[in-house]
C-alpha cells in the first residue's frame, strides 16, 4: 500500500471497510487519499503529545510519519466537529483541487465515524508567527531579501485564491501562523477553504494567538461584510509585520505604539516610515523598497474596502512593476478603537460572530453560521454577508 495520495480509482485496502456511500463520494476526489483512523493513529504514535505541533481554532495539529516514511501535518478537527461526510468531502474536494507554489498541499483526510482529520504536507520551518513576528530567539535570521521573497510569495498565493480559482476563495484568516515555511523558506499559506468544514457553533477565526483580532478588517469584524477585501486588509497587516518584525498588537509598548497600523500611519505622516523597519536587520535593507512595502500595507488597510488594491495589483506593486500611488494612501481602518471601547464597557471574554452566506471557501450560494470565542475581553455580535462584487 502506498502512502502517497492515490490517483483516481486507487484505494487503500483499509478504506474498503468504510461505508460504500463514502467510497462512492470519494471516487469524485482524484487527488485525495482517504486515510483510516488507525493509520493516522500509528503515524502520530496514538496522537502523542510529544508529536503535537500546535493547536488552533480548528483543533490540534500533530506531526506524523505515514507508512512509507512521508512526514505529514495531521490536523484533527475538534470533537464538536460533527459535519456530515458529504458536506465534509464537498469542501475537501474544493481544497484538494487547488495547487500553487505558495499554498499548502492537502494530502488527504480521514472521515471515519466522528473523526474529521486533514492530512497536509508537513512544512519543516514552522510558521512566520513562530519564527519572525515578535520572536527574537528563532534560529532563522530573516534578512531583507528573504522577507521580500516571503511577502511576494504570500501575495501571489492570495492572488491565486482570489483571482484564479473559480469560484474564488476568500481565505478569511490570513495571519502569521497561517504562513508556513518550507525547508527553503518558501512561504505556503495554510487553512484556505477550511471555514466550511466547521459546523455552525464553532470558530472560524483562530483566536489563540494574541493579536489575531488585529488582522480583521473592521467592516468584516464589526459590520460583517465579507469580501476579498477583508483578506487584502489582513495581508496589509501581515506585510507591515514582516517588514517590522513585530506583532500587530503589543500592549507592552508605549500606548501610541501598541497597534501597528496606528504606528505606521503616524510614521507615514511624519515621513519617518523607515523607523518601523526591523532593528534586527541592523540597517541592512533597501530603505526605498522597505518604505514602498509599508506604503502598500497602508493601501491594503484603508478604511474604504473599495479602494484597497486587488491582490494581483499588490503583487505588481511589491515587485516594482506597478507604481504605488501615494495619492491613494489614506488613514488605515482600525478595529482597535472599537475594541478598546468594548473592553471598557463590558469585560466579558466572548465574541459571537454569526455569518450568513459564505465563508472562506466562497461558494456563492451556500450559507454558513458560526460563532467564535476569542481571547479578547469584549462582546459583539457580527453578521457577515458575502459580497460577490468585491
Ligand atoms: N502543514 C504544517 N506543517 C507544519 N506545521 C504546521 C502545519 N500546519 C499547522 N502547523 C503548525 O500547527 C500550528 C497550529 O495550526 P492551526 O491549527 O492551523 O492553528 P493556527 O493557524 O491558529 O496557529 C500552526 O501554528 C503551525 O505551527
Ligand atoms: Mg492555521
Amino acid at each position: 500500500m502506498t502512502c502517497f495520495p492515490v490517483l483516481f480509482g486507487r484505494r487503500s485496502h483499509s478504506s474498503a471497510r468504510l461505508d460504500p456511500d463514502i467510497e462512492e463520494e470519494f471516487s469524485g476526489l482524484p487527488h485525495v487519499r482517504l486515510y483510516t483512523y488507525k493509520e493516522l493513529r500509528t503515524a502520530t504514535e496514538d496522537f502523542s503529545p510529544v508529536n503535537k505541533i500546535g493547536e488552533g481554532g480548528f483543533g490540534s495539529v500533530y506531526k506524523g510519519q505515514l507508512k512509507g516514511g512521508k512526514v505529514a501535518a495531521i490536523k484533527v478537527l475538534s470533537a464538536e466537529s460533527r459535519q456530515g461526510v458529504r458536506e465534509f468531502l464537498t469542501e475537501i474536494k474544493v481544497i484538494s483541487e487547488i495547487e500553487h507554489e505558495n499554498l499548502v498541499k492537502l494530502y488527504g483526510c480521514c472521515v471515519e465515524g466522528n473523526h474529521r482529520i486533514l492530512v497536509y504536507n508537513y512544512l519543516e520551518n514552522n510558521s512566520l508567527a513562530q519564527n519572525l513576528i515578535g520572536r527574537r530567539h528563532s534560529s532563522i535570521q530573516f534578512n531583507w531579501r528573504m522577507r521580500t521573497r516571503i511577502c511576494i510569495g504570500v501575495a501571489r498565493g492570495i492572488a491565486f485564491l482570489h483571482e484564479e480559482v473559480r469560484p474564488h476563495i476568500v481565505h478569511r484568516d490570513i495571519k502569521a501562523s497561517n504562513i508556513l515555511l518550507d525547508k527553503d523558506l518558501t512561504p505556503k499559506i495554510s487553512d484556505f477553504g477550511l471555514a466550511k468544514l466547521i459546523p455552525a457553533n464553532m470558530t472560524h477565526v483562530s483566536t489563540r494567538v494574541a493579536g489575531t483580532i488585529g488582522y480583521l478588517a473592521p467592516e468584516y469584524a464589526i459590520g460583517g461584510k465579507l469580501t476579498r477585501k477583508a483578506d487584502i486588509y489582513s495581508f496589509g497587516v501581515l506585510l507591515v509585520e514582516i517588514v517590522s518584525g513585530r506583532c500587530n498588537t503589543n500592549t507592552q509598548l508605549p500606548t501610541e505604539e501598541q497597534y501597528i497600523l496606528e504606528r505606521t500611519w503616524d510614521l507615514y505622516e511624519r515621513k519617518e516610515l523607515v523607523e518601523l523597519v526591523d532593528e534586527s536587520l541592523n540597517g541592512e535593507f533597501d530603505a526605498e523598497e522597505a518604505c514602498r512595502f509599508l506604503k502598500i500595507g497602508l493601501l491594503c488597510t484603508q478604511d474604504d474596502p473599495k479602494v484597497r488594491p486587488l491582490m494581483s495589483s499588490v503583487v505588481y506593486m511589491l515587485t516594482g512593476r506597478m507604481r504605488v500611488d501615494e495619492r491613494n494612501i489614506a488613514k488605515p481602518a482600525l478595529i482597535s478603537d472599537f475594541m478598546d471601547l468594548k473592553v471598557r464597557k463590558k469585560p466579558v471574554s466572548r465574541i459571537d460572530m454569526h455569518t450568513q452566506a459564505s465563508s472562506s471557501s466562497a461558494s456563492y450560494n451556500q450559507d454558513t453560521t458560526f460563532s467564535s470565542t476569542v481571547s479578547t475581553p469584549a462582546t459583539a455580535t457580527f453578521t457577515a454577508r458575502y459580497d460577490q462584487s468585491m
